[in-house]
């Protein structure tokens, strides 16, 4: 059995960061509307001293500090715990700059669960043993340096809130976005006015095909300029997309 309702659990010593941005917009109006539930627990609540201490010095010296197992511990049980009890099954992440680069295949993954729990670290990262003994899945959002898994937090929940049933009004669009099925960045896009003059002077008319009414051009264009993008942006993705082998 899994719960009905998909649920981020987050895991924090800056819980006032939360919702934050994820109180807006489509996110916002979802969490409203009960799509899509958020938790925030304090790890300072579960730091067993008076001083409420989370953090030590790191073994075999160097700068900064490090989260104490026991405190993450604590949490993190409670709210598997909790989660558990709801008849959960959620993914239980660690977000670290160490951990696999966050994707839109990932993203998909999780929106099919019953929900994620996010481990939040600080100061130099959580002690690598309770991570261990949670057997917790580490995620980065790319290739640098936060101060917080907070702003990770936020985004990874933000990319699967929209792929939440009911979320997004028009669900095509999550389909033909980049990273969508054919593996490729998205097309450009163009509104009115057909014709707008810059900054620099210069007179751009949007691509005559745009405006042609001719369905069948218009996605023959927009398939091609997606190749295009991402040959010269991503060769990356480019070389990974599905069917590759009718292309170097
Ligand atoms: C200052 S960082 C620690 C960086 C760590 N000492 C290192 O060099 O890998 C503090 C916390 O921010 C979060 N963080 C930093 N960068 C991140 C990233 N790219 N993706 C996900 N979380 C990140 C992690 O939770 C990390 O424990």
């Amino acid at each position: 059995m899994t719960a009905a309702v998909w649920t981020a659990s987050v895991l924090t010593l800056f819980p006032e960061m939360f919702p934050g941005p994820l109180a807006a917009s489509l996110a916002g109006r979802s969490l409203e509307r009960g799509d899509w539930v958020l938790e925030t627990v304090d790890i300072r609540e579960f730091a067993g001293n008076k001083h409420r201490t989370v953090d030590d010095a790191p073994f075999g010296g160097g700068a900064g500090m490090v989260m104490k197992p026991d405190v993450i511990d604590a949490a993190l049980t409670s709210v598997r715990e909790k989660r558990a009890a709801a008849g959960a099954e959620d993914r239980l992440i660690y977000l670290t700059p160490r951990g696999r680069l966050l994707d839109q295949r990932l993203v998909g993954a999780l929106s099919e669960a019953s929900g994620v729990v996010l481990l939040c670290g600080r100061y130099e990262g959580v002690d690598q043993r309770v991570i261990e003994a949670h057997g917790m899945e580490e995620v980065s959002l790319g290739d640098f340096v936060l101060s917080g898994g907070e702003p990770a937090a936020l985004a990874l929940i933000d990319a699967v809130v929209r792929l939440l049933p009911g979320v997004m009004g028009n669900q095509e669009s999550a389909e033909e976005e980049s990273f969508g099925e054919p593996g490729l960045l998205e097309y450009p896009h163009y509104t009115r006015p057909a014709e707008w003059c810059g900054r620099d002077g210069v007179s751009r008319a949007v691509p005559e095909v745009l405006v042609s009414g001719d369905h069948a051009r218009v996605r023959q264009w927009r398939r091609a300029e997606a190749e295009r993008i991402t040959r010269e942006r991503r060769p990356d993705l480019w070389r990974r997309r599905p069917g590759r082998e009718d292309e170097t």
